[in-house]
């Protein structure tokens, strides 16, 4: 089966070529900036002109649909873009799109959150057979976020934040799993075998990276500090993931730590 994998260059398209190629599918990569891979054939294409996608799209079977754009013209990426990429699948004759969303995108008022929701209702009402995986953060995300947080010396956040980091190696491993089963017509989740609260996931942080920046706690007010510390970006579907955020910190940091 050929595949065509948008977002090919990002995190989970990086953790998702390989075992594609290992599972016998037959893979195209796009992004905006084509890479010099041998083992991949790799086109341009532009979600938010859709610049590329019909030559993308020619001869392909199935899409996995991880480009996103959170930070810039998320509208244009995310919402519009996926309604271009379903139109040219549904012309080029593509018979299963599977696209990655986020656990919470219908509860948790983040305008990134609400450009997800829409993209996923673009995906469910087009002609193109369909299926959608919900993940949580990955932990990458959430030390990105940390180290965000701590760019004035204490690390501050919303102690009681609820978190489900999950491994994207093995959200990528479920999407294989996902082609190789055909369309559900339906949104799965998948999640880190461990709810975190913001807290314990900073201490676990600044131990691994032997740090002494307290937490300066500040509590994320309104609907939205609502939504994150009564478990909007976790759930309770099984099977988990098994790779826990001490994993990832004992795998980034070994025994050495640093500040
Ligand atoms: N990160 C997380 O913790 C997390 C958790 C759950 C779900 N997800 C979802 O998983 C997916 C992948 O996330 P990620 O962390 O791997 O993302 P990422 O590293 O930020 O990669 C984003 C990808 O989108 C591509 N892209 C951006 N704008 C584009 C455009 N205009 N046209 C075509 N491609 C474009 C980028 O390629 P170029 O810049 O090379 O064009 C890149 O390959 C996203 O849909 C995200 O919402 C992420």
């Amino acid at each position: 089966m050929r595949v065509l994998v948008t977002g090919a260059s990002g995190r989970l398209g990086r953790e998702v070529l390989p075992r594609l190629r290992d599972g016998g599918f037959t893979v195209r990569a796009v992004s905006r900036h084509p890479r010099d891979d041998s083992t991949v054939e790799w086109l341009a294409a532009d979600l938010a002109t859709g610049d590329g996608l019909a030559a993308a799209l020619d001869g392909v079977e199935a899409v996995l649909h991880l480009a996103s754009s959170p930070a810039r013209r998320t509208h244009e990426v995310d919402v519009l873009g996926t309604r271009r990429l379903v139109v040219a699948a549904d012309q080029a004759g593509v018979a299963h799109l599977v696209y990655v969303s986020i656990v919470g995108v219908d509860r948790v008022p983040l305008g990134y959150y609400r450009h997800k929701l829409a993209a996923e209702q673009v995906v469910a009402a087009g002609p193109v057979p369909w299926s959608v995986l919900r993940a949580t953060q990955f932990p990458e995300f959430l030390e990105e976020l940390l180290r965000g947080a701590s760019r004035f010396g204490p690390v501050i956040g919303d102690p009681a934040v609820l978190a489900q980091p999950v491994d994207a190696g093995e959200v990528a491993d479920r999407l294989v799993a996902m082609l190789a089963a055909g369309p559900s017509y339906a949104i799965a989740e998948f999640a880190g075998p461990q709810v975190l609260r913001f807290d314990a996931a900073v201490w676990a942080w600044r131990n691994a990276r032997r740090s002494r920046r307290p937490l300066l706690p500040v509590r994320i007010p309104g609907g939205l500090g609502r939504a994150l510390r009564s478990g909007g970006l976790t759930t309770t579907v099984t099977p988990t993931g098994t790779r826990t955020w001490a994993d990832h910190l004992a795998d980034t940091y070994g025994g050495i730590g640093r500040r």
